[in-house]
């Protein structure tokens, strides 16, 4: 096993593609090559990821922040390595990320009835917040666009 996460590359996509679908963590509405992309491009934001001694990517956490809050998005650890630790090492990596840019909490979200995540979470040191989360499209989803 690699002693550390490294930050994902392009060639990364189809591996990471993989693991989000055998995570559950796919969208069809949310190609992961855009939200690769999108990560890499900014120094605001990055995705992080783990390989075996095969080089196969076994787990991904994807860390971005406004300048106010960080946030948390496709933590995911394939079925085979889960229950090993690698999940909190990778929540660890984020906060460690965020901690090195003088940001000093994190957020993240999780459906309400995923309350096995919310668990996960409660585990590792979180707190839910009684707020609503309100969304809106403001422009085509990236699977919509045209190439
Ligand atoms: C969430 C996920 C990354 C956790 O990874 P993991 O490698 O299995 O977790 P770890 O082994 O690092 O667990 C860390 C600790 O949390 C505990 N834990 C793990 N799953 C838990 C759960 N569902 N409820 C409560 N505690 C849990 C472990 O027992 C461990 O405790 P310990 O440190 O006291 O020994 C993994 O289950 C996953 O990829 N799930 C599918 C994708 C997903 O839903 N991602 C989150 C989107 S919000």
């Amino acid at each position: 096993m690699h002693p550390t996460p490294r930050k994902a590359h392009e060639k990364d996509i189809p591996a990471i593609t993989t693991l989000w679908q055998e995570t559950g963590l796919y969208r069809p509405y949310n190609p992961p090559e855009w939200d690769v992309r999108f990560a890499l491009s900014d120094s605001n934001s990055t995705l992080l990821v783990w390989e075996d001694n095969n080089n196969i990517i076994i787990a991904t956490v994807m860390i971005g922040h406004d300048g106010h809050r960080g946030w948390l998005y496709y933590l995911a650890v394939t079925p085979a390595h889960q229950k090993t630790g690698l999940g909190k090492r990778f929540v660890d990596a984020g906060e460690d990320w965020l901690r090195e840019r003088g940001v000093w909490r994190m957020q993240l979200m999780v459906r309400s009835e995923n309350s096995a995540m919310q668990d996960f979470y409660r585990h590792l040191g979180y707190r839910a917040l009684d707020v609503t989360v309100m969304q809106k499209d403001i422009d085509t989803p990236p699977a919509e666009r045209p190439e």
